[in-house]
């Protein structure tokens, strides 16, 4: 039996800054063990716990996708202890990681329907690792139309921008990039809160047509109504929790709300299982 407090062995093999403010850096990792890959196999919206020897373990959103073979990408904002330490390490570093954690998105549900992506800040991260899934040719005729609601502080705090081009320029999916504020005279996307956005923008709801939400809480706070508005029932808003947590595999009591544990039964529930838990997330 794998022992689940164990992490793997990975080698940075690649980090690269995301934003103009360099808050925000992408690591790319190999396993050490090339076996240990086939026992990491993971769904788009999982986590991992990204593991520093003498500095500690922290829950990170799984950035790559299942169908990107051969590596894994953590997007990891600086904010303390460990994140402050990742940051200052190097490619050829050895770390470990420990996972698959946690649930993933419903793709299994939301086969058939069209998919709604609304996404804030470093909460896109996961969101990521969901689009190149359903753009991944084996899987995109799986589901309807995809559209992407994704908004950042500024252009500076975007991340993925090779990717968003990308998919701007595809015909099989609509993307609406959004920043709070800008100065850029060639900025030529939307400029305001990714909820207004939202509203002018995106598909009606009904029971064929799902929403991802991931973003911060203000973020969450003001689509929510705008999704209801547009039609989209309880049980087809999806949303990610990011609770703090410590063990990641439902044993140490952290990270619950009420009787869910946000790192077994989630981190991804729909808000009308949500709505069923004490208002802490
Ligand atoms: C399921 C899940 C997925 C996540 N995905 C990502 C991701 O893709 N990229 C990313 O950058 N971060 C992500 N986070 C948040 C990340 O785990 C925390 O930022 C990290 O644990 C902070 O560790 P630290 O040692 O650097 O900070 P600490 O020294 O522990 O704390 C520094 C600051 O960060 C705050 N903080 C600590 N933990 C959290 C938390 N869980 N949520 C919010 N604030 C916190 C503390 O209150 C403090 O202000 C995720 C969290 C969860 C639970
Ligand atoms: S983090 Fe330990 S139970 Fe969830």
């Amino acid at each position: 039996m794998i022992n689940p407090y164990l992490p793997y062995p990975v080698r940075i093999e690649d980090i690269r800054d995301e934003t103009e403010d360099r808050s925000l850096k992408t690591f790319r990792f190999v396993f050490v063990n090339s076996e240990d890959e086939e026992n990491f196999e993971y769904r788009a919206g999982q986590f991992a716990e990204l593991s520093v020897a003498g500095q500690g373990e922290i829950p990170i959103g799984i950035a790559s996708s299942p169908v990107e073979k051969g590596f894994l990408k953590f997007t990891v904002n600086r904010a303390g202890v460990v994140t402050r330490y990742l940051h200052s390490m190097k490619p050829g570093d050895v770390m470990g990681i420990r996972g698959p954690l946690g649930n993933w998105y419903p793709w299994e549900a939301m086969k058939g329907k069209n998919i709604l992506i609304v996404g804030g800040g470093f909460a896109f991260t996961t969101l990521r690792s969901s689009i190149i899934y359903l753009l991944d040719p084996a899987n995109r005729s799986d589901y309807g139309n995809i559209d992407v609601v994704y908004g950042a502080r500024s252009p500076g705090m975007l991340l993925y921008l090779d990717e968003l081009a990308e998919w701007e320029k595809r015909d099989d999916m609509n993307m609406h990039i959004t920043v709070d504020g800008t100065d850029d005279p060639n900025w030529q996307y939307h400029v305001g809160f990714v909820p207004p956005v939202v509203e002018e923008n995106a598909p009606h709801g009904g029971p064929d047509t799902y929403a991802i939400v991931c973003g911060p809480p203000v973020m969450i706070k003001f689509t929510l109504p705008v999704l209801e508005k547009l039609g989209y029932s309880h049980d087809n808003i999806i949303m990610s929790l990011e609770n703090r947590m410590k063990c990641g595999i439902g044993m140490c009591g952290r990270c619950n709300i009420g009787k869910e544990f946000v790192c077994k039964d989630g981190p991804v529930f729909t808000l009308a299982q949500l709505n069923q838990t004490p208002k802490e997330y």
